[in-house]
Order: C-alpha cells, then structure tokens, then sequence
C-alpha cells in the first residue's frame, strides 16, 4: 500500500526502516523526517506523516513486544513515541485541507 503519494513510499518500506533504525538503537525517538532521511526522501506536502506516526507507533510496539527490554523502560519510551501523534496530528486528521484532496 503506497502511504506516500508524493516520493512513492510504501508501507512496506516505511516498516523495514523502522526496524532498522531500531535494531541500529532501540532507544531512538523515530520520527518521519529520520525514516525519509533514511530512504533518501523529504517530506513534501507532509500530508502523509500522520500515517507514517501511527506506523512508527505500531512497529515500535511490535519491536519492543519481541524484545526482552524491560517493562517500564519501554513503557517510557512508547510514551514519548505516542506523543508524536500531538506533534504531527495524527488523532486528528491529515493535515490535508478538504480543497486539496484529489479524490
Ligand atoms: S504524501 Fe508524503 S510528502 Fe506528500
């Protein structure tokens, strides 16, 4: 599934990189210019970086439910990574506005 119209992203490689980054430091506070920046890209129009959050969210959490970190240090990351959703909004809506979607 393509996640970034703009640079033609998918989900797949969105996920592979962030496994990556985490297996080079599990304690890294990914956020979606560090996964563009790892797959030689740059954000556009951004619109698709609350997807790309709440894939970095899943994939932390799967990440750290195979690990054998232990319980309150992930605890306190996955918290400062659920935070991204304030920063890049994404419980709320794409940051698309309604005139600029094309379908
Ligand atoms: S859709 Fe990803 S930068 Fe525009």
């Amino acid at each position: 599934m393509l996640i970034c119209h703009c640079n033609l992203i998918t989900q797949k490689e969105i996920e592979e990189t962030i496994v990556e980054l985490l297996d080079q430091d599990p304690w890294t506070l990914i956020v979606p210019a560090k996964v563009y920046h790892r797959l030689q890209k740059r954000g556009r129009c951004c619109g698709c970086f609350p997807n790309v959050v709440e894939t970095i969210i899943r994939v932390t959490e799967a990440y750290y439910a195979r690990s054998e970190a232990s319980g309150d240090d992930i605890v306190s990351h996955l918290d400062r990574v659920r935070e991204l959703r304030v920063q890049f909004g994404s419980r709320t809506h794409e940051r698309r506005k309604a005139g600029n979607r094309a379908a």
